[in-house]
C-alpha cells in the first residue's frame, strides 16, 4: 500500500527533478536549487524497518568520521520542504546563536543597570562600536565582556556567553528576562550565591563547557587544539538531534530514485515508535530518571522543568502506556498555548465515562474512563498541570508535567 502522503512526497520528488531539468535547459543553473532525485522505488519489502536511530547524547565532540555523516538541516529542504519550513523557526532551532547588533541590541540598549551590595559591583548591559556587551563597575574601575553567544531563544529568559578563549566561555552575570522585560541576575549568581569565580560570571571551560552545550546544539566538533570548533559545528537543535544522521539516508533515496531496490530508507520511523522510546530522545535534554535522580535537591527543586521526569509520575503515562511528548506536542512546532486545543487533548481520553482502546485515527490515546467532578470539560491544564516557579530560576515559570490533582496552594 502507497499512502496519499507518499504520493504526494513521490510527486514533489518528481516535479522538482522536472523543474530543475528544464531550468538547467534555459541556462539558469546558477540560480537552481541542487536537483532531486526522481521519485524512488518503495522499499522492497513493507516489512523491513530502519534500524533505530544512534543519537549523539552530548557528553563529547563527535570525531569527525562520525561528523561527516551530519549533513545539515538544508540537506532535508528539497525533499521535506513543508517540515523544514515550519521548524526553521521553533525555538528548538533558534535556542543557540550568535549574538549581533540587529538580532539582540535593543534588549542592550535600552537595558537596565543591574548592581550586587555583596560584591559591589554593578552591570550594564549596552552596545559599544556595534558589539553588545555586558559592562561591570566597582569602585571606580570598569571592564567590558562582548555577549558572543545567546542561549534561549526568550520563552522565559536569554542568557549570554563570552568567548574568552575557544574553549573557555563565560556565562555572564545577568540575563535578560523576556516577561519583565528586564535585566537580572542569571540563575545561580544571584548576590551571596558563591558558585561563580568571578565577578564576570561562571567560566565553563573543557569538558564543562560541553557538558554546558550538549542540550542546545545539534552536534560538536573540534578543533585541533580539541576546542569546540563554531564554524564547524551545528549550534541550535537541528532534524540530526532527533533523527540521527542523515548521509545514509539521503544516499539510500537516491539509490532508489536511480531504480536501485532497497530493503528501507535508513531513517528510523519516529511515527512507530513507543512511548519509552519517544520520552527517551526528547528526555535527553528534557530530562529522565536516568539523567535527573528522583529524590535528590536538583530534581525535586527542578521537577517543574524536568518534563520528562514528572510525566514519568503521572498515573496517565503509567495506566495509558500510549501517551509520550507527541502526543501532546509537534515535534516540529513550538508549544501551543491555546487553552482550548490543550483541554481537548485532556478529553481525548477523559471525555467518556467508558473506557476505550485507542482508535485507529489517534493511536496516542486511549480513553481512560474517567472524567473530572470538577469541571468535565475546560480547564484541565490550569488545576492539574500547574504553572510553578522554580526557587532557583528567577521570573520563570513552567507547566507541571506531573499531571495530578494539585492542592490548591501549590497550584501557583
Ligand atoms: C532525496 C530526498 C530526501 C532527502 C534529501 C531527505 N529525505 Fe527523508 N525521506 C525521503 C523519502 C522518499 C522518505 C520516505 C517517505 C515516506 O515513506 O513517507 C523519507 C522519510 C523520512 C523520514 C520518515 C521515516 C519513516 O520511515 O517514515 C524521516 C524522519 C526523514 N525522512 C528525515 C530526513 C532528514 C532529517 C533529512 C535531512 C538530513 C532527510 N530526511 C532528507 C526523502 C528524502
Ligand atoms: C538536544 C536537546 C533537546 C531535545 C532532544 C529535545 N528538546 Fe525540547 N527543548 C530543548 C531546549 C534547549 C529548549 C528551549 C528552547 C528555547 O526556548 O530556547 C526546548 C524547548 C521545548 C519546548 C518548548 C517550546 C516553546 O514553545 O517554548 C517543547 C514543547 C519541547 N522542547 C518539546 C520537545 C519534544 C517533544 C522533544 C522530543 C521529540 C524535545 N523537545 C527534544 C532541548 C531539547
Ligand atoms: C541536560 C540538558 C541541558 C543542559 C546541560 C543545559 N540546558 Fe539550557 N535548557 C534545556 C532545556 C530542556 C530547556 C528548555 C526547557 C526549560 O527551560 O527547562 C533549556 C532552556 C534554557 C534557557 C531558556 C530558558 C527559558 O525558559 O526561556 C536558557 C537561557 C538556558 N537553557 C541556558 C543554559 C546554559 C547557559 C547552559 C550551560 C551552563 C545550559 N542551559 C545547559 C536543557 C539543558
Ligand atoms: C525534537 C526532535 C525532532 C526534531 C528536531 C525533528 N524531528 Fe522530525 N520527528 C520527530 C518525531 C518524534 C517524529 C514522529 C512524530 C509523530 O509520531 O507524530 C518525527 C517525524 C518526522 C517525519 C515523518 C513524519 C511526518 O510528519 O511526515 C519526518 C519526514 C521528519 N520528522 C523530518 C524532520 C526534519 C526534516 C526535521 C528538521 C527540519 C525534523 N524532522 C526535526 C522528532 C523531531
Ligand atoms: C493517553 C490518555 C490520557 C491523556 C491524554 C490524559 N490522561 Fe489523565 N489519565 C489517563 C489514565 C489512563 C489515568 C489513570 C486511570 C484513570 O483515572 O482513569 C489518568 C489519570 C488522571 C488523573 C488522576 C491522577 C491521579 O493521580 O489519580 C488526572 C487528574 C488526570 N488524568 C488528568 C488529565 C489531564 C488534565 C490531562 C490533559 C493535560 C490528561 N489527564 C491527559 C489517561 C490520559
Ligand atoms: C498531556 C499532554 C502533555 C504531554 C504528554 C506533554 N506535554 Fe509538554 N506541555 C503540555 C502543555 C499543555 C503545555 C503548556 C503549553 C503552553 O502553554 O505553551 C506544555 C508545555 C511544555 C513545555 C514548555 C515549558 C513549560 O513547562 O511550560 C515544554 C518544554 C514541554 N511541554 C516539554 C514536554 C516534554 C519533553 C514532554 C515529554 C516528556 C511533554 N512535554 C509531554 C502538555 C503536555
Ligand atoms: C478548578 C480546577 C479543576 C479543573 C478546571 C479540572 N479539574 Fe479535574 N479535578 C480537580 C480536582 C480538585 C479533582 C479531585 C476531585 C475529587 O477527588 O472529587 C479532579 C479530578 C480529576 C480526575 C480524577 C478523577 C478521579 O475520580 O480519580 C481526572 C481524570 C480529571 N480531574 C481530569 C480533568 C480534565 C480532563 C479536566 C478538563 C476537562 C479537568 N480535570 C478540569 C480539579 C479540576
Amino acid at each position: 500500500m502507497t499512502s496519499p502522503r507518499r504520493l504526494r512526497l513521490y510527486f514533489c520528488l518528481f516535479a522538482l527533478s522536472v523543474c530543475s531539468v528544464l531550468l538547467v535547459a534555459v541556462g539558469c543553473r546558477q540560480s537552481a536549487p541542487p536537483p532531486a532525485p526522481p521519485p524512488p522505488s518503495p522499499p522492497t519489502s513493507e516489512g523491513a524497518v530502519a534500524p533505530q536511530a544512534a543519537l549523539w547524547d552530548g557528553t563529547r565532540m563527535l570525531s569527525e568520521a562520525e561528523a561527516a555523516n551530519y549533513l545539515g538541516d538544508q540537506a532535508c529542504v528539497r525533499c521535506h520542504e513543508g517540515i523544514c519550513e515550519k521548524y526553521a523557526g521553533t525555538r528548538h532551532a533558534r535556542t543557540l546563536a550568535p549574538v549581533t547588533e540587529q538580532s539582540h541590541g535593543d534588549m542592550f540598549r535600552s537595558g537596565q543597570k543591574v548592581h550586587d551590595p555583596v560584591l559591589n559591583y554593578t552591570y550594564r548591559p549596552a552596545v559599544e562600536n556595534g558589539v553588545c556587551v555586558i559592562r561591570g563597575e566597582s569602585g571606580g574601575r570598569s571592564a567590558a565582556l562582548p555577549a558572543d553567544f545567546a542561549f534561549g531563544s526568550g520563552r522565559n529568559a536569554i542568557t549570554f556567553l563570552s568567548r574568552e578563549h575557544p574553549d573557555a566561555w563565560v556565562d555572564l552575570r545577568i540575563s535578560y528576562y523576556t516577561a519583565r522585560k528586564r535585566w537580572d541576575f542569571t540563575p545561580m549568581q544571584k548576590p551571596g550565591d558563591r558558585v561563580f569565580e568571578r565577578a564576570a560570571g561562571i567560566v565553563q571551560a573543557g569538558e564543562r563547557l560541553v557538558a554546558c552545550l550538549q542540550c542546545h546544539v545539534t552536534y560538536l566538533r573540534a578543533d585541533v587544539f580539541g576546542a569546540p570548533d563554531i564554524q564547524r559545528s551545528h549550534l541550535g537543535i537541528g532534524c540530526e538531534r532527533c533523527h540521527g544522521s542523515g548521509r545514509e539516508h539521503v544516499e539510500t533515496v537516491e539509490r532508489a530514485a536511480k531504480g536501485e531496490r532497497v530493503p528501507h530508507f535508513a531513517i528510523e520511523n519516529l511515527r512507530k515508535a513507543t512511548p519509552e522510546r519517544i520520552n527517551q530522545i526528547c528526555g535527553v535534554c528534557h530530562r529522565t530518571e536516568e539523567n535527573a535522580k528522583p529524590g535528590e535537591f536538583k530534581t525535586e527543586n527542578g521537577l517543574a522543568r524536568f518534563q520528562g521526569v514528572a510525566l514519568a509520575r503521572s498515573r496517565c503515562y503509567q495506566v495509558s502506556k500510549t501517551l509520550s511528548c507527541v502526543s501532546c506536542h509537534d515535534p516540529h512546532a513550538d508549544s501551543d498555548p491555546d487553552p482550548a486545543s490543550n483541554n481537548a487533548l485532556c478529553l481525548k481520553c477523559h471525555e467518556s465515562p467508558v473506557p476505550k482502546p485507542p482508535q485507529p485515527d489517534s493511536p496516542n490515546f486511549a480513553q481512560s474512563g474517567t472524567v473530572c467532578r470538577v469541571n468535565p470539560k475546560s480547564g484541565c491544564v490550569e488545576c492539574h498541570m500547574p504553572h510553578q516557579t522554580i526557587a532557583t530560576i528567577p521570573h520563570a515559570q513552567y507547566r507541571n508535567h506531573w499531571i495530578k490533582v494539585w492542592e490548591r496552594s501549590q497550584r501557583r
